[in-house]
């Protein structure tokens, strides 16, 4: 709640609107106010002179205000609900910047939904509360004050009276309020559940088709619809209770008026005007006291939202900058791990133990290991996606924690073990690391990894678009695209993650013959699981649980008869029996 506080800097942005949408909220119930005032002075002077010219200076009057009240309204709205809206957009901004900033050990605590969520639904509800609300507040807070003022002075008696049932209204407003608040976070929780099995279907649309489960999922999917209706159902019972009990405890306190009231004017303690401008005056006050519950409604909504908001936003980024740092603006490549031992938790299980390599720039190293053994922490370490331990990663003989880190992931380009395209055209998805690139670099690049058939084959070249996440490609073609991407960045460090896995051996070999000169000019970590793609490298290193298990040229570790040699001959046996 009292969080709410620190929207504060976001308003002073747009003070200027603020205070010109508040004063126009104050002059338009100012003029809202005059309105009873005016009838009451022309009923009483209808009594007495009732010619038309009376009628119409009154009409014309009313009619006057109420234009010029509309002018106030019309420009509250206009600067109020801007002005939400563009602490709104301010806030989207922010939050979608600092969730770019987030490291990957963020992703794996939360989930896409609920980000999702609170990046929509959740500022919502904070727009209402910046907005809406408070245009409401106001409203209420002067009609309420200017209404009872003017009541009060015709008759402080008959005030009172009029007000005997607020008690009761302050009750009823509270009991609902509270019910209708729960009962709409019941609301909200259902949607949530629903948009996270909608995603999900959507996502893994294929692997439900593949099972037949597509009745099934629709089953789960009514049920989790139908109990939705069934809570906005128990909701909307209670909202629709409560307008007309409200009217109705504000019904009683006009028949105490007009049975005290009638008495009053009878007596001419007050004139029939004034009582006329009086009852107007309580009517204006139903609308501010519906208005109270729902404000409380949307600034416990938008404070609860705001909170969850915040929440993200308050994490800091573990991975960052952290001074001193050194230029890293022309860093060649060379890279060193020294004694490096990593665990993906604290205190967790070592993934890494004890890795010492030393690779001059533009040299190639092979990285091979069973499956588990450490291969791809390994490589995550470098442009820091996971953070290693001070002094166990340098590149140029300089701590990788001492680069900047835009300095260091320019100059590191990876292909991770699992591609991921956006939904643009291929030639976008390739430029992704140098959205500038001409477009023979782009087709340079695609070419050197292999994808001069597609490039022919699609009927839009480069331009085809790919669908999300890439669905409308096979396995292989997105792995070529990711490579292509990492080979137009153009970077000193090029790192390799079992890029080509799903590429058949006879292509994989001819692309990586082709991508030789490009080899001999950048540093290359090579992870894959088949001898034919590392064994030209000028060093292999095979992980095993962590460890460094073996290291050599392929000829010597054939000759050593380890875990390589025997990777090694099972691979030749299965290529022999493939050929006959
Ligand atoms: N993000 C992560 N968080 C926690 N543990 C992880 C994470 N990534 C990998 N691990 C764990 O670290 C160990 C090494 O995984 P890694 O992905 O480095 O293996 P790999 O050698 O690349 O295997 P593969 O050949 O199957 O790709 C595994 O036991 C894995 O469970
Ligand atoms: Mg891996």
């Amino acid at each position: 709640m009292n969080r709410v506080r620190e929207l504060i800097p976001y308003f002073r942005r747009y003070r200027g609107r603020l205070i010109s949408g508040l004063t126009s909220i104050l002059l338009s119930v100012a003029l809202g106010l005059l309105t009873p005032i005016v009838v009451g002075r022309a009923v009483d002077t209808f009594v007495e002179d009732p010619s038309r010219r009376t009628l119409l200076t009154y009409a014309g009057l009313l009619v006057g205000i109420t234009l010029v009240q509309g002018i106030f309204i019309f420009l509250q709205r206009l600067l109020l609900v801007t002005m939400s809206r563009n602490i709104e957009f301010d806030l989207r901004n922010e939050y979608f910047a600092h969730l770019e900033k987030l490291p990957l050990s963020f992703y794996q605590r939360n989930y896409t939904g609920d980000l999702m969520a609170r990046g929509t639904n959740d500022l919502q509800a904070v727009r209402m509360l910046c907005g809406p609300a408070i245009m409401y507040s106001a409203n209420t807070l002067f009609t309420a004050t200017g209404a009872l003022f003017f009541m009060f002075r015709i008759h402080a008696g008959l005030a009172l009276l009029a007000l005997f049932t607020l008690p009761l209204v302050a009750v009823a407003t509270k009991v609902f309020g509270q019910r209708i608040h729960r009962l709409f976070q019941k609301v909200q929780e259902q949607f949530s559940a629903i948009s996270t099995n909608v995603q999900e279907n959507l996502a893994g649309g294929r692997v439900v088709r593949a099972y037949a489960q597509e009745e099934a999922e629709l089953l789960r999917f009514e049920k989790l619809n139908t109990e939705y209706v069934e809570r906005n159902r128990r909701l909307i019972r209670w909202t629709a209770a409560f307008h007309p009990l409200l009217h109705g405890l504000v019904g009683l306190g006009f028949v105490a008026v007009l049975w005290y009231g009638g008495g009053l004017v009878a007596r001419g303690v007050i004139t029939v005007g004034q009582f006329v401008t009086f009852t107007f005056f309580l009517s204006r006050l139903v609308w501010p006291m519906i208005a109270i519950g729902w404000v409380i409604n949307l600034v416990q909504r938008g404070s609860a939202s705001l909170g969850r908001i915040l929440e993200v936003l308050d994490t800091v980024p573990e991975i960052r900058d952290e001074p001193p740092l050194v230029d890293g603006e022309h860093i060649r490549g060379a890279i060193t791990l020294d004694n490096l031992s990593f665990a993906w938790e604290v205190d967790g299980q070592p993934v890494l133990s004890q890795i010492d390599l030393e690779v001059e720039a533009g040299k190639t190293v092979a990285i091979v290991g069973r499956t588990g053994a450490g291969k791809s922490t390994l490589l995550s370490l470098i442009p820091r996606l996971a953070d290693p331990p001070e002094a166990s990663v340098f590149v140029d003989g300089i701590d990788v924690r001492r680069f900047p880190l835009t300095d260091l992931r320019s100059a590191v380009a990876a292909v991770p073990q699992e591609t991921f395209l956006f939904s643009s055209t291929l030639g976008e998805n390739i430029a992704l690391g140098r959205p500038e690139a001409s477009r023979s670099e782009l087709e340079a690049a695609a070419l050197a990894a292999g994808l001069g058939e597609e490039m022919e084959g699609f009927s839009n070249g480069l331009d085809t678009l790919v669908g999300e996440r890439g669905i409308t490609l096979s396995g292989g073609q997105k792995q070529r695209v990711a490579l292509a991407r990492a080979l137009l960045k153009d970077s000193p460090v090029l790192l390799l993650d079992d890029c080509l896995s799903a590429v058949d051996t006879h292509t994989e070999e001819q692309i990586l013959s082709n991508l030789r000169e490009i080899f001999e000019e950048r540093t290359v970590l090579l992870v894959s699981h088949r001898i034919s793609t590392v064994k030209e490298a000028d060093l292999i290193m095979v992980l095993d649980e962590g460890r460094v298990a073996e290291r050599g040229r392929h000829d010597d570790l054939v000759r050593e008869d380890g875990i390589y040699a025997d990777l090694h001959h099972r691979q030749l046996l299965e290529e022999e029996l493939a050929a006959v």
